[in-house]
């Protein structure tokens, strides 16, 4: 193989790995609600290091870990959450790559809800729990997008086997004590392939969009490993061959191939170009 196809391959490796490069946003405690002064730890999870928490502040104002938590590697912490970092909050790598985002929000109050954080699936059974900051309350009554859902003991309310029509914000009140803010609760679809782990999901709103890209990610970055992978082998065999020939018998054949492997490259090529555009 000549240097500019090693080159080009090296190239086109590089874009691969670039492309795949994905973190995910956790948050302990796992719920989308916090009382004030209570922790709340971030962490980017991903193979390498470099990604840096952010957040969008209801005043607008975008800013990473260092203005408001302790950072160390890609986590990071917030001792004492106070109403003003209700946010969302979102991981960043140097390159500009970015994570899913996570909706926190602080209650001033005496009511929150505590609902996941993160986007559940579709069949799986949901528990919002209501909470006040002294005891468990011994009876809540539930909200969906203002309206009254029911009232459960204990402040627990299960939703068996959602769906998509269970997406949407909830909140709970207990009586003498308040009402909790509203949070978003996300429902995915049951993913149809196995290589596509649930979480990797973005804002409510883009989630399944975000479900699809990803797969037709994983597609194109997959079929032009093989592409170049069967390209490889055949070049190999082909220069195998040539070289039992005589000298001036291999001549032709090897220019042919060579031509040929340019112009596949080329068609390797162009495909990563539009993926890269899209
Ligand atoms: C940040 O949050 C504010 C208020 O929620 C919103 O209006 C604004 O569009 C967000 N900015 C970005 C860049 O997402
Ligand atoms: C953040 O908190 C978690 C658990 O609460 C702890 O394991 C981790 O070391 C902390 N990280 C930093 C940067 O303080």
């Amino acid at each position: 193989m000549d240097p500019t196809s090693l080159q080009r391959l090296v190239f086109l490796t590089s874009l691969l790995s670039c492309s795949t490069n994905q973190a995910r946003l956790t948050v302990t405690p796992s719920r989308s609600q916090v009382f004030k002064n209570e922790p709340v730890s971030l962490r980017c999870e991903d193979d390498s290091d470099g990604w840096t928490v952010m957040r969008n502040t209801s005043d607008g104002k975008i800013t990473e870990c260092e203005d408001w938590g302790i950072s160390a590697g890609s986590s990071c912490n917030s001792s004492h959450m106070d109403t003003w970092d209700s946010g969302v909050y979102w991981c960043e790598s140097t390159e500009g790559s970015t994570s899913n985002t996570i909706t926190i929000t602080v209650s001033g109050g005496s009511v929150i809800l505590q609902s996941p954080a993160l986007p559940v699936m579709e069949g799986d059974d949901v528990t919002l729990i209501c909470r006040t900051k002294m005891a468990d309350p011994p009876s809540a009554d539930f909200y969906k997008e203002g309206v009254f859902i029911g009232t459960e003991s204990a402040g627990h309310m299960t939703l068996l086997h959602v769906s998509r029509s269970d997406e949407g914000l909830y909140k709970c009140r207990v009586q003498n004590e308040g009402e909790s803010p509203e949070s978003w609760l996300s429902v995915l679809d049951k993913p149809t392939t196995s290589m596509d782990p649930p979480t990797t999901s973005s804002a409510p709103p883009a989630s399944s969009l975000h479900l699809v890209f990803r797969v037709i990610c994983h597609l194109v970055v997959f079929c032009p490993y093989c592409i170049s992978t069967f390209l490889m082998v055949s070049i190999y065999r082909e220069r195998a061959r040539g070289s039992d020939q005589s000298v001036s018998m291999a001549m032709n054949p090897s220019t042919h191939a060579e031509q040929g492997l340019d112009d596949d490259y080329d068609d390797v090529m162009s495909a990563v170009t539009t993926e890269h555009q899209f």
